[in-house]
């Protein structure tokens, strides 16, 4: 993070437009939306895409010769190439739709089941989010395979020596966030991918706070998994994506068996479609694939640097705001960190503070978020955490510090 206060020519007056919600009122005070790593808010145009598919060419995809269903799968193939081009992956067919992130990765551990062995190791960081730790717990259970943990230390950053020492010809595969969601901490996922792939292991990056606020590159990267959701970065729940390197995805057996994902079926014997369909069992969420194509046009309209421009300046003008509050300690100071703050005041329960906040209008995530480990390294319960997006505002912080310390005079 940058130490002074810098002015972007951003028009987020004009951006804001863009965002029915954002003009809503609760409890009676003007809404802000503080909670963007939880979820972002959604464009009219893709609330618009959304409206066209169910009023116009709803139908099921990639079976029926009808004008509907020609559309239907036409416009949710063109949405996976909008995907395909945005992470530059090299193959259309590298890009799974799934429900989420949680979706992809579970996919991914329920693949490497059948391939891992007792003596193997697989690492995940302090770091992550419990969707990327139950899943692999799930898998060590499965297989005997061994968890191996890269530490963090006080700035909410990894210790990347340490990941050098645990780190063998044993490690089969390593899975870290791009960005932690908790602390906001921005991870060296480059060295990363390049040091477990000396010793021959795979990657998986969890994105999903990384893809609101950057642009990954896949191939740049060499990374052989990459998992992100559409809904933090302005596209609706439940849709998501996986990356595979297709020569990972051919070698990983299907996750679901059902329709679809066939190429024949016979009582004695089914064969597997190719790729993507040998791991979309069922009819997908057509509509939000569909409207995930178009939140992914709608970001790079305005732009990636763009975006890390003017998300950088809230973070660094409400850091500087925040830490002017007495007894205030904000947990993850790392050099590099993404929009998000997360803190404590002393001696106040982060819940009391979220809920004082909401009677004033302002939505924040208060408790763990689903990153227990992260709590339990810094002694807490959880934290209040804010998280900014593009089209938050300096005025909105303003509002959010004077709350915040509204609350802290209340409660103590
Ligand atoms: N993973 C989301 C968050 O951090 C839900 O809030």
């Amino acid at each position: 993070m940058k130490n002074k206060i810098e002015h972007s020519k951003f028009d987020v007056e004009n951006i804001r437009k863009d965002f029915p919600i954002l003009s809503r009122k609760v409890n009676e005070k003007q809404l802000v939306y503080f909670d963007n790593a939880a979820t972002s808010q959604t464009p009219q145009v893709v609330i618009d895409a959304i409206v066209d598919y169910y009023s116009n060419y709803n139908a099921n995809i990639h079976r029926g010769v009808h004008t509907l269903s020609q559309e239907a799968t036409d416009k949710y193939e063109t949405a996976r190439q909008k995907i395909q081009e945005h992470f530059n992956a090299k193959e259309r067919h590298e890009i799974i739709f799934t429900s989420g992130t949680t979706h992809s990765i579970n996919l991914v551990a329920n693949g490497f089941a059948s391939i891992l062995k007792p003596e193997d190791e697989i690492i995940v960081s302090a770091l992550e989010h419990h969707s990327n730790i139950v899943p692999w717990q799930m898998l060590c259970e499965k297989t005997g395979a061994k968890l191996k943990v890269i530490p963090m230390n006080q700035s909410g950053e990894l210790v990347m020596a340490d990941f050098e020492s645990i780190l063998s010809n044993q490690t089969k595969l390593v899975f870290v966030n791009h960005i932690s969601n908790a602390l906001g901490t921005i991870n060296p996922i480059e060295t990363i991918i390049e040091m477990a792939h000396q010793v021959g292991a795979a990657v998986l990056i969890d994105g999903a706070q990384a893809c609101p606020h950057i642009k990954p590159d896949v191939q740049a990267l060499n990374v052989d998994f990459y998992v992100a959701s559409a809904h933090k970065m302005c596209g609706p729940t439940g849709v998501g994506m996986l990356y595979g390197k297709e020569e990972w995805l051919n070698k990983l057996p299907p996750y679901q068996g059902g329709g679809e994902m066939i190429a024949e079926v016979t009582f004695e014997k089914t064969t597997y479609a190719n790729l993507p369909h040998k791991f979309e069992a069922g009819t997908p969420n057509i509509c939000g694939g569909i409207a995930f194509g178009t939140a992914i046009d709608y970001m790079n309209t305005i732009g990636f640097d763009t975006i890390a421009t003017y998300e950088e300046e809230l973070l660094v003008y409400a850091t500087h705001k925040l830490l002017e509050i007495e007894g205030l300690k904000i947990y993850g100071t790392s050099k590099y960190k993404t929009s998000v703050i997360s803190f404590n005041i002393e001696n106040i329960h982060p819940y009391d503070i979220g809920t004082i906040v909401d009677k004033l209008g302002i939505a924040v995530r208060t408790g763990h978020h689903c990153a227990q480990p992260i709590m339990d390294f810094y002694n807490i319960p959880g934290t209040v955490r804010a998280s900014f997006s593009f089209y938050n505002t300096k005025e909105e912080i303003d509002t959010f510090v004077n709350a915040v310390k509204r609350a802290a005079k209340m409660l103590t």
